[in-house]
């Protein structure tokens, strides 16, 4: 992967149809935890775009935010199989319902490993959202509650979601070709 030029102008999916399922899963949440608080967890950086748009999409009075940073990926588009946690929350979730945000699921490593690893500070419940879901690539058994897009087998680049740290800022999902 290199500073090559490539072509993200296609969109896989736009902007709006981004903006449109990120206001359901923030009604879907306000409706599941009604009158509870509930703690979002960003698994950076991937997750940033998708955290701060939902944030503001649920109708809950009591919505928290936290961040762990991992890396399973180096700086490759293929996995190393490993998940390294580089920041982990400052919170104590003892007790409290937590949702985990990721950009996507893709092996299911990191979240499998995430939800494993949370799960040990005892919170009342635990989810998971994911913008993007791809279930034919899933090596380990574990899905998400609230799922945005399912995908097809492709490398997506944007809204979040980068290649070698490149095109997280695109507004809509685009792909790029691996080796
Ligand atoms: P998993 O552990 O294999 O499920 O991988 C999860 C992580 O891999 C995500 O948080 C992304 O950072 C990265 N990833 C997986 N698929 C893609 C993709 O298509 N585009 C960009 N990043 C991806
Ligand atoms: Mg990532």
């Amino acid at each position: 992967m290199t500073a090559e030029k490539r072509d993200v102008s296609t969109v896989l999916i736009s902007e709006e149809q981004i903006a449109a399922k990120v206001r359901e899963i923030g009604e879907e949440i306000g409706r599941d935890y009604a009158g509870e608080a509930v703690l979002l967890v960003g698994i950076l950086k991937g997750s940033v775009a998708f955290l701060a748009d939902l944030m503001r999409a649920i109708p809950l009075e009591d919505v928290s935010i936290d961040f762990m940073s991992v890396s399973s990926y180096g700086s490759s588009t293929k996995t190393s199989g490993v998940v390294k946690i580089n920041k982990d929350i400052d919170s104590d979730i003892r007790g409290r319902n937590v949702i985990i945000v990721e950009d996507i699921i893709d092996t299911g490593l990191t979240l499998k490993y995430l939800k494993e690893y949370l799960s040990k500070r005892s919170p009342k419940t635990l989810k998971i959202a994911a913008i993007f879901d791809k279930p034919s690539r899933r090596e380990l058994e574990i899905e998400g509650d609230y799922v945005g897009f399912k995908v097809d087998d492709l490398f997506i680049v944007g809204y979040g979601l980068d290649a070698d740290q490149k095109y997280r800022n695109l507004p809509y999902i685009s792909w790029i070709k691996t080796e």
